[in-house]
């Protein structure tokens, strides 16, 4: 299968230019330079770049998809009464998905999933951490078939959650737990 040509390394400084203009292609919602920095030098957001090695154009280091998150203090979230009550409580952390995506034509193999599955071993091999949690727009139904597909559970709906271009959506919070919930 196309599979084995797909690998997941870490983003790196020289992915910049390919990640910011693919985060342009896909999604309604702009994205600051800095945050392009903060993905390719790990400033508290970690990340996956999917790369298809069996390309013949010599961009086969070129990331045809990615994720980014970042790991948060459970207090500090929205989802802390999401989790059974502990005395350890202060210390728990979750990750959050920042950005999810994969290029127009590595659509529908699988690629999407491997990142998710790369976040949630992440996720699993730090002690503290209690669940992986996102948003998605309610409008998008494949992001939304993926989750669910991937045992994220749908938590809430939250009306007007996103703004753009004038116009309010909400958003559906999805939450996949690690451990112990
Ligand atoms: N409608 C319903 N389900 C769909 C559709 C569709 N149009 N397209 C794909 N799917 C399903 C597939 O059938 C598959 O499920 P299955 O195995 O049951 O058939 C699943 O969704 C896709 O699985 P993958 O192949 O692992 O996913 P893929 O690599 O194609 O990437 C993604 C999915 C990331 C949603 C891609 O379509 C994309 O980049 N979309 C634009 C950006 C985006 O929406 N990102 C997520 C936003 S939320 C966030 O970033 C936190």
């Amino acid at each position: 299968s196309c599979h084995s040509t797909i690998s997941y390394r870490p983003i790196r400084p020289s992915d910049i230019e390919i990640l910011e203009q693919i985060h342009g292609n896909i999604f309604p919602i702009r994205y600051e330079s800095e945050f392009f920095q903060d993905v390719a030098h790990g400033h508290g957001i970690v990340s996956w770049a999917a790369v298809d090695h069996s390309r013949d154009d010599g961009k086969g280091d070129e990331p045809i998809g990615f994720i980014t998150a970042r790991v948060v203090l459970a207090t500090e979230s929205e989802i802390l009464d999401l989790l059974k009550k502990d005395s350890a409580e202060s210390e728990w952390s979750l990750v959050y998905i920042l950005t999810l995506g994969v290029v127009d034509s590595y659509r529908n193999l699988g690629i999407a999933s491997s990142l998710i599955l790369e976040v949630i071993k992440y996720a699993s091999s730090i002690p503290t951490c209690r669940a992986v949690y996102l948003h998605v727009i309610s409008y998008n139904f494949p992001a939304i078939h993926l989750y669910k597909k991937m045992s994220f559970k749908c938590i809430r709906r939250l009306p007007g959650f996103y703004l753009i271009d004038g116009q309010h959506y909400d958003s559906y919070l999805f939450v996949y737990f690690v451990k112990g919930c």
